[in-house]
């Protein structure tokens, strides 16, 4: 490094600690030395949060937080402001891609045990960066102020009326209105570009904190800082994240950017799955779409919600269908707890775990396609029997994971 660089980098670092952290968090950060394709998704999940914030703060500069211009704004954007179209497609598939990336991300999480000990606080960072992306989500679907935008919100904000007591006084609180109206409208939209993203900020950066703390897990399952050199102190199975992975998550994020653009540029709405058809049609409040779904990552859930038909006990079915749904999301935050096995990844996990596992995705696959369909006798029958099947993943795991036949771990990492 030249003279004057290398004074102006002591400098800095008399008055601020740049190059600590830089080898605390990069150079000299040791990450298990077997990290595979599941790893690519957490510095993914990081680029798309990019993506939001600069394609949003642009968006945000035309779009307009009142129902009688919302829709048009949107308009505007797509055909009159220079690559507006393109921020727009920016920004809605990213929406997408950030779902998909971060329920990829909790899937490793879950073949790999990266919930359990010592990384418990981890994953509920996680399980709260999670809540705030379904949050951003439906606060952003709501701002084009299109039929689906109406209704969709419409249907979500009348689970919280069934909340008995409190229902109607949280309803008011949440529309700042009686009804879903321009009210609603401008407090979703202070929610969508300033609370919720500043919380999302924050609760990433946390998270990560979090990580460098405990060390990351790896497809193995084991501590690599058990074992370290009794000289360097540097766990024998890690390598320093920058440059051996820093290098490796570029091949992920072009990976990545392939996928990204193909759609943004000629599949922008994937078929109604990213942008739905009636999302065109401005909201008409007189008039209720034949059907209505929410966007595909939230399917899984909304078919739990409609799956309940009958009242139980003193509570009445759409309430155990608001209960079941709120369950299922917050069911993973207690995985840590619920997994008994004593050894972390599935590759020393038995039958058992594997099966369950399995289950478990494929459950969520068709209770996501059943909650795009319009419910019939068999759809509902279908979704009682997945709901089901996808809880047993979750509160059979204290009992499976026990009995389970699991082979012993290696003393290192292996490929
Ligand atoms: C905006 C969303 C998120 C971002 C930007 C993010 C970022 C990251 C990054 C960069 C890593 C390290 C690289 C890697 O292991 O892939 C990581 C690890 C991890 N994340 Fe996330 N994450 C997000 C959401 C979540 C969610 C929703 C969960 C679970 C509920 C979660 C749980 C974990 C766990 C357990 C690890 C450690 C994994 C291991 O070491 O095996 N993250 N995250």
């Amino acid at each position: 490094m030249s003279k004057g660089l290398n004074s102006l980098k002591e400098w800095i670092d008399k008055r601020f600690p740049m190059t600590s952290n830089w080898e605390a968090h990069l150079s000299k950060y040791y990450a298990p030395k077997n990290f595979n394709f599941w790893y690519y998704f957490g510095s993914l999940a990081l680029l798309v949060l990019v993506n939001q914030l600069l394609t949003g703060i642009f968006l945000t500069m035309n779009y307009k937080p009142d129902a009688t211009l919302a829709f048009a704004s949107v308009e505007y954007i797509m055909r009159d402001v220079d690559y507006g179209w393109l921020i727009r497609y920016m920004h809605s598939t990213g929406a997408s891609m950030f779902f998909v990336v971060v329920y990829l991300h909790m899937f490793r999480g879950m073949m790999y045990g990266s919930y359990r000990k010592p990384r418990e606080l981890l994953w509920l960072i996680g399980m709260a960066i999670f809540f705030v992306l379904m949050s951003l989500a439906f606060t952003g679907y709501i701002l084009p102020w299109g039929q689906m935008s109406y209704w969709g919100a419409q249907v979500i904000v009348s689970m919280f009326g069934a909340i008995p007591v409190v229902g109607d006084s949280l309803t008011l609180l949440l529309l700042g209105d009686f009804n879903l109206s321009d009210a609603t409208l401008n407090r979703f939209f202070a929610y969508h570009v300033v609370t919720l993203p500043l919380l999302m900020i924050v609760l990433v950066f946390v998270h990560i904190l979090a990580l460098h703390e405990v060390g990351s897990n790896n497809p193995d399952g084991i501590e690599i800082k058990s074992n370290k050199n009794p000289k360097t102190k540097i766990p024998v199975d890690g390598i320093p994240f920058h440059p051996y992975y820093s290098v490796k998550d570029i091949v992920g994020v072009i990976g990545f950017l392939i996928i990204f653009c193909t759609i943004v540029f000629f599949a922008p709405e994937f078929g109604g799955y990213f942008l739905e058809h009636n999302n065109f049609i401005p909201a008409n409040t007189l008039q209720t779409p034949d059907h209505i779904a929410p966007v595909w990552y939230f399917t899984p859930y909304y078919s739990m919600l409609r799956a309940v038909t009958v009242n139980f006990l003193w509570i009445d079915a759409k309430l155990w269908g608001v209960i079941l749904m709120a369950a299922a999301v917050i069911i993973f935050a207690f995985l840590p707890w619920l997994d008994r096995s004593p050894v972390k990844s599935i590759r020393y996990k038995g039958p058992i775990f594997k099966f369950a596992l399995t289950m478990f995705v494929i459950s969520f696959f068709v209770l996501g396609w059943l909650g795009m369909k319009a419910p019939t006798p068999l759809y509902t029958l279908l979704a009682q029997i997945f709901t089901v099947i996808y809880f047993a993943f979750f509160l059979l795991m204290p009992w499976y994971s026990k009995i389970d036949k699991t082979k012993p771990e290696p003393k290192r990492v292996t490929k």
